[in-house]
């Protein structure tokens, strides 16, 4: 955000609307107030740079100790391959040919004030005359480029007993090549209210959401706040707290077996595995100080969750997906992204030990469940109490990163759900 400019709209009373320029760090990019097809062009010195610094990093006297991180061999196994054989050129031209990208500039009104957000997104449309606006949200670790390996099959389905969708997946601020917000504030309702002025931009004033992490949390500020809007969701990341009720009959062995396993998964994963939540969501500058300076120890961060939440059995991460994933975050800096974690719970989801309380949505909504993931076998009567939640989904196979991990799986959810015009509403396309 650097100076604003004066821009003259309408042909009637003069509007004078103050249209601030945004830039993001390392990348050719330019936002005005509609749709502007964009391709990635990222600095190469700054590229080559980042692999000097890669190809030089400190490591770490190693003990003999399990557990407390990614391996050694992770050290040097990314390390090399970013510095040796990694290749930046391809992987941007590869996201630029698969994924037709636009940014745009929108400006909900919140509590009274115009925002303007510049955003940057994917937008497919399908040629079926039957297709229903989807709008696909990521999370953290994740970006866009979790949307890569069900976009083709939502906008081109394999036959017409199953829904058509137009695909729209936007970087939330802070995240791939949406530049961060210059304040803080900026949180789940804000972006609910900016995803919702993209959708009505591009001409969808009604439209379905799927997402999982983030995108989980934002669909339920965003069906809450634009229930005429948001006709449907599904969602892979729907989370809730158990109360201390649940957690007393869990104490005097009352539980359901999935009430049990539930609380199980979400204990192991509070006490194991969430302490890269804890420090985004309460000091994520102090922490942003060295993962801008290492983009090796920013990407080990990352694949250190990325590695706990999907399923062994499905998938293993490559060393060159590892640096594709991290560099989402590392070309405009990883600050904006990771403070998002202190947004959400701003807004009132997710405090530093536990879920809080998200808005309820009355709008239908399914939810698929991945064993790999921490809502997996959360039981439907749970859900419901965010919600109108009509339908729970189990997945045998799969972790957090679905669409991305098991696409076949999670289009089967999207289809079967969409495709039940009654129960998730959306005869109301009049399809
Ligand atoms: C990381 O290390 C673990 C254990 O040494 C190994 O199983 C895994 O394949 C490694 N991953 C990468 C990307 O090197
Ligand atoms: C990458 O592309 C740039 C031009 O965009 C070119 O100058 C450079 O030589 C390429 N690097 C490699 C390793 O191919
Ligand atoms: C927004 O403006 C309306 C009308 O001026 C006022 O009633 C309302 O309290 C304002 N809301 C906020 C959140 O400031
Ligand atoms: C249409 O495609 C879906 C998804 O692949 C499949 O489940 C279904 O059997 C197909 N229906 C017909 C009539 O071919
Ligand atoms: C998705 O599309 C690809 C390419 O057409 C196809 O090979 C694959 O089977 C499709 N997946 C599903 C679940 O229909």
């Amino acid at each position: 955000m650097l100076q604003s400019s004066l821009l003259t709209l309408g042909l009637g009373p003069i509007l004078a609307v103050a249209v601030e320029q945004f830039s993001v760090p390392n990348v050719e990019a330019i936002f005005e107030t509609s749709p502007k097809p964009f391709e990635i062009h990222v600095d190469r010195q700054f590229i080559e740079e980042t692999r000097l610094r890669v190809e030089n990093t400190r490591s770490p006297v190693f003990l003999n100790a399990i557990g407390d991180g990614p391996s050694a061999e992770n050290f040097t196994t990314i390390r090399d391959f970013w510095a040796n054989e990694y290749s930046w050129n391809d992987t941007e031209a590869a996201i630029n040919s698969k994924l037709e990208q636009y940014t745009t500039i929108v400006q909900p009104v919140i509590d009274n004030a115009t925002y303007q957000v510049p955003l940057h997104f994917v937008h497919h449309r399908s040629d079926r005359a039957d297709a229903i606006p989807l709008l696909f949200i990521h999370g953290w670790p994740g970006s866009f480029l979790e949307v890569s390996h069900i976009i083709a099959n939502l906008t081109h389905p394999p036959n017409a007993s199953v829904p058509a969708f137009h695909v729209v997946a936007p970087s939330i601020p802070g995240f791939g090549f949406s530049p961060a917000p210059q304040k803080d504030g900026f949180g789940p309702v804000e972006a609910g209210h900016s995803f919702n002025a993209l959708m009505a931009q591009l001409g969808y004033p009604k439209y379905v959401i799927q997402g999982g992490d983030f995108g989980g949390v934002i669909l339920r500020y965003q069906s809450h706040l634009f229930p005429d809007s948001v006709v449907s969701a599904l969602s892979n990341f729907w989370i809730i707290q158990p109360s201390e009720n649940d957690l007393r009959l869990l104490a005097e062995g009352q539980s359901t077996p999935d009430e049990v396993a539930y609380i199980k998964i979400l204990e192991t994963y509070i006490n194991q595995a969430s302490g890269y939540r804890v420090i985004q969501s309460t000091e994520p500058l102090t922490l942003a100080y060295g993962m801008t300076d290492s983009p090796l120890g920013n990407a080990l961060w990352m694949y250190s969750l990325m590695n706990k939440i999907i399923d062994p059995a499905i998938m293993s991460w490559t060393p060159k997906e590892i640096i594709t994933w991290s560099l989402m975050y590392y070309i405009q800096g990883p600050y904006g992204g990771m403070r998002f974690y202190k947004e959400v719970s701003r807004d009132g989801g997710f405090a530093t030990f536990d879920f809080g309380t998200l808005p309820l949505v009355e709008v239908p909504v399914a939810i698929s469940q991945f064993p790999y993931d921490i809502t997996y076998r959360m039981p439907l009567e749970w859900a419901q109490r965010g919600g109108n939640v009509k339908k729970r989904v189990v997945n045998d196979h799969g972790g957090h990163f679905a669409a991305y991990e098991v696409p076949g799986r999670l289009l089967n959810d999207i289809w079967s759900w969409f495709g039940d015009k009654e129960a998730s509403g959306v005869k109301a396309f009049g399809i």
